[in-house]
């Protein structure tokens, strides 16, 4: 059983049903030999009562003893009870019935016996025992809803703690707070603290790995593109020429992942930037001016349906950096002779950036996925590094911005929606 509520209520509930069956044992016990102690007392007030043997079978003492109680009084010898029962009290088995007698011998000589059934005298005691049962009953199930909600409230800073780890943010991990927290849970909170510390301090030292790694790599790969550029390649003979070129934009490829590479941890970690503010309108223009050249090559309408010149809250590059990805991806999933439409407006205290274009769109199943740094989805186009998007998102969350990808549906239409929002200046 792995639930500790279940384990301890069940636990509670077996020691409280055995204490409560042992108790109602005893007490319906004791007040069984009290009834019956008391009826061999109302057998002896009745024969005191007599002073002249009654008829036989005489009902006795109308108003003391209740007629439900079926007590005789006869002479001895005159009915069921023989002469050589001796005073006091017998158990006495006559014909097919067992008795109670109490015997007793008058002034006059005479003998009396006063006597009851023992099957009415078991039945009226069992009643009056059962009596004392009814308290336990009602006092038991009482008892287990208590313990149900003590233990709940008692695990409950369990489940608050589960919810802390679980809202955790893999880029902001924080320590969990010790207050209010059970003495007994104490340990185990310091252990899941001190966890998370090596987690940070292993999570730090990977991208510093990763940052260090890619500056190093970076001016040697710089060196050798720029010379790669700079030779002549049309002497080269058309073999060695497409060669020549393939290895050329191999090149470029890699100084292009260096750089993500160096954005992205750039961004990944925690510390805060200062804010300047950055025209927003005149950042988009200039990446779309740099686009249309490719854009215009496809015959792609790439334009404005909304401009509003808008401030925000950030720095240059980071901004350059959402905008220049997301105006990639769009140019570039779009067919030939396709569309890519923009809007820049505000909203609130926001920025909002919108980018739409006419391609084939994300299928759902790979939208949640495509923020993940190397996913490039199942029908990858044309070159990337599937870096893009998870750089957006750490950039958008450095600065307070946030992203929303939706298919664009309709009849005959497709695509993909990009809303941004950056807070403005
Ligand atoms: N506008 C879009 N239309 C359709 N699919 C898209 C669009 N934008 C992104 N995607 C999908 O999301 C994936 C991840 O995009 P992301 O920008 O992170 O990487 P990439 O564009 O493949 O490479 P990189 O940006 O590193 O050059 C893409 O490979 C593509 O499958
Ligand atoms: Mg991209």
């Amino acid at each position: 059983m792995t639930s500790l509520r279940a384990r301890l209520f069940i636990g509670v509930t077996v020691f409280v049903a055995a204490f409560g069956v042992c108790a109602g044992i005893l007490s319906f016990r004791s007040a069984f030999d009290e009834a019956i102690e008391f009826q061999d007392g109302t057998l002896l007030q009745v024969a005191d009562f007599i002073n002249e043997p009654p008829v036989r079978h005489v009902p006795s003492a109308p108003g003391q003893v209740d007629d439900e109680a079926q007590i005789i009084v006869e002479e001895l010898g005159q009915g069921r009870f023989p002469l050589s029962l001796t005073d006091g009290l017998h158990t006495v088995t006559a014909g097919d019935t067992t008795w109670r007698v109490f015997v007793r011998s008058l002034p006059n000589g005479k003998r009396i016996a006063a006597a009851q059934p023992t099957a009415v005298r078991d039945e009226l005691a069992r009643d009056s025992a059962i009596q004392t049962l009814l308290p336990l009953a009602v006092l038991i199930p009482c008892l287990m809803i208590l313990v149900a909600i003590v233990i709940r409230l008692s695990l409950q800073p369990v489940s608050l703690l589960t919810e802390r780890l679980d809202a955790q943010d893999v880029d902001h991990l924080l320590r969990l707070p010790k207050d209010n927290i059970p003495k007994e849970l104490q340990p185990f909170v310091d252990a899941i603290n001190r966890l998370i510390d090596r987690l940070e301090a292993a999570f730090i030292h990977q991208q510093r790995f990763i940052a260090d790694a890619a500056h190093e790599l970076r001016s040697p790969v710089t060196a050798l593109s720029l010379q790669v550029q700079t030779i002549d390649s049309s002497a080269l003979p058309p073999a060695q020429k497409q060669r020549f070129d393939e290895l050329r934009a191999g090149m470029s490829r890699v100084a292009r992942l260096l750089d993500q590479l160096l954005s992205l941890s750039r961004y990944e970690s925690v510390q805060s930037t200062p804010l300047d503010a950055i025209p927003f309108d005149a950042v988009l223009k200039e990446h779309v001016a740099a686009l249309m050249p490719d854009a215009e090559a496809r015959h792609i309408d790439l334009g404005f349906r909304q401009f509003h010149p808008v401030t925000v809250k950030g720095d240059a590059p980071a901004l350059a950096i959402v905008v220049r990805n997301l105006l990639d991806n769009a140019v570039r999933h779009a067919p030939d002779h396709g569309q890519v439409d923009l809007s820049l407006t505000t909203s609130g205290p926001n920025a909002v950036l919108e980018i739409e274009d006419n391609g084939p769109g994300i299928p759902e199943g790979e939208l949640p996925r495509v923020f993940e740094p190397f996913f490039r989805g199942t029908h990858p186009t044309g070159d990337g590094n599937g870096l893009g998007l998870s750089i957006v998102q750490r950039v958008l969350a450095r600065f307070g911005g946030t992203i929303e990808l939706t298919n664009v549906t309709g009849v005959s239409r497709s695509g993909l929606r990009v809303v941004v929002t950056w807070p403005a200046a």
